[in-house]
């Protein structure tokens, strides 16, 4: 849940304001960020890592949600910013994000896109591959500056969570393979290139992680790989990014671990590690995204049709679905709905809450306790701030909703909604 999210009166508050009310004003579906939550996620990330890490830092990673306002937010908590291509980079540098605090992701960005981010003055590009390397080297000498890079690597680690988002083992399209030694050849490569600095090392070992031994053992991995680099090359890598992942509850029962049981530990096992090595503490960077902001959003919606199955499934028709959040059609993601203007009775209904598009995979929760529904109800699902607004579509001509954030009983808006004007805007 969001943390003011409060029930009265049978209906739900967030940020002090009623979602029954906000609904009806700004129409469903509606995404809606509760502003102290983040602010607060982002304030206790940055304090756990710098109280136990003086030389830290904390990126959020736009990919699991990004708009101005969000990018705004991060860059007055002092956070860095990671965007995955030239879009977000793009919308970083006109929310005024300083471009010197922007990280560049991406496993095929393309020579326009890291000509953009290099002439921007991005503080740090991670290099994803050899070719990458090349081109990085070539198009900051066109340009006439040395660029501060990274180098992805894949550091053999298997993360406990879904396929789909399993980033660190070795067959991945993403980074540099540590077998056959192939990422400590392209070290010397990266140390040799002109118009770059080896800046730093970078590994994502994936995401929605709730086992914290899988980025203790990323971690020491990493050092042992910077240990060989000084003792081989006889140069001291600065930096050690350890990437994102962290998991967040998305049912009453589950039980990631805290901010603060992340931070210590990570800098424990780089402390550890770096001693065991003999190497100096590196500057230390994580870059999470859904842990900052997933259980900051909700999604509201209008319940418009019901239909039961007796024996086999009550469906609650809703006037969005996987066009505003894909993750349930893709990963079977669970989510916990409530109706906003019932919140305080008792969840006595299995429902299905489904979307409104041409498939029949368009779910947003399936076969979760739900109050007694009805139409023109407007249901909240929770946890929907990451990896929602940032993967949705037009699918079916959906305009995509509204984001509101909420804080101190003002909702301000900030992001409109789509028009349907805006869906053929850019045809000829
Ligand atoms: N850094 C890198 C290089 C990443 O690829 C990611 C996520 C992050 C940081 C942030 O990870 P987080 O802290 O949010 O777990 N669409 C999927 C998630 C894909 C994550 C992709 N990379 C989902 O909806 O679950």
């Amino acid at each position: 849940l969001p943390e003011t999210a409060e029930v009265k009166d049978d209906h739900l508050f967030v940020g002090g304001v009623d979602m029954v009310d906000l609904a009806r004003e700004q129409g469903t579906a509606l995404y809606v960020i509760d502003e102290a939550d983040l602010r607060h996620r982002m304030e206790s990330y940055v304090s756990s890592f710098r109280s136990r890490y003086e030389n830290s830092d904390v990126i959020y990673a736009s990919k699991a949600f990004l708009n101005k306002e969000v990018a705004r937010i991060a860059n007055q908590e002092g956070l860095c910013l990671d965007v995955s291509g030239g879009g977000e980079l793009a919308c970083a540098l006109a929310a005024g994000f300083p471009a010197d605090r922007v990280f560049v992701h991406g496993n095929n960005k393309t020579p326009q896109e890291l000509r953009e981010a290099i002439s921007a003055g991005v503080g740090r590009i991670v290099v994803d591959s050899r070719i990458e390397l090349g081109r990085v080297s070539r198009i900051a000498g066109e340009l006439g500056v040395t660029q501060d890079i990274y180098l992805r690597i894949t550091p053999g680690v298997e993360a406990d969570t879904h396929e789909y988002i399993k980033t660190g083992c070795e067959d991945s399209k993403f980074g540099f393979t540590m077998l056959d030694d192939f990422a400590f050849r392209c070290v010397e490569d990266a140390l040799a290139a002109p118009n770059v600095r080896l800046a730093g090392l970078h590994c994502h070992i994936g995401s929605q992680v709730f086992a914290l031994h899988s980025f203790r053992e990323a971690a020491d991995v990493m050092v042992s790989f910077m240990a060989r680099i000084r003792d081989q090359y006889g140069c001291a890598i600065e930096e050690l990014d350890l990437g994102g992942g962290l998991g967040i509850a998305y049912l009453a029962d589950d039980a990631p671990s805290s901010i603060d049981e992340f931070a210590e530990c990570t800098t424990t096992a780089v402390k550890e590690s770096c001693e065991k090595y003999g190497l100096d503490l590196p500057r230390l960077l994580v870059e999470p995204g859904r842990s900052l902001v997933a259980n900051a959003g909700i999604t509201l919606y209008t319940v418009g049709i019901l239909k039961t199955l007796p024996n086999i499934r009550k469906y609650v028709a809703v006037d969005g679905g996987m066009s505003d959040n894909i993750r349930t059609a893709l990963y079977h993601a669970d989510y916990e709905p409530t109706i906003a203007n019932k919140a305080g009775q008792a969840r006595t209904e299995i429902v299905t809450l489904c979307g409104k598009h041409c498939e029949s995979g368009d779910a947003v929760v399936i076969d979760m306790p739900l109050q007694t529904p009805e139409l023109g109800d407007i249901v909240a699902v929770f946890g929907t701030g990451a990896y929602c607004y940032s993967m949705s579509s037009n699918y079916n001509g959906q305009p995509r909703p509204a984001i509101v954030f909420v804080r101190d009983g003002q909702a301000r808006v900030t992001t409109r909604r789509e028009t349907y004007e805006d869906l053929y805007a850019r045809d000829l």
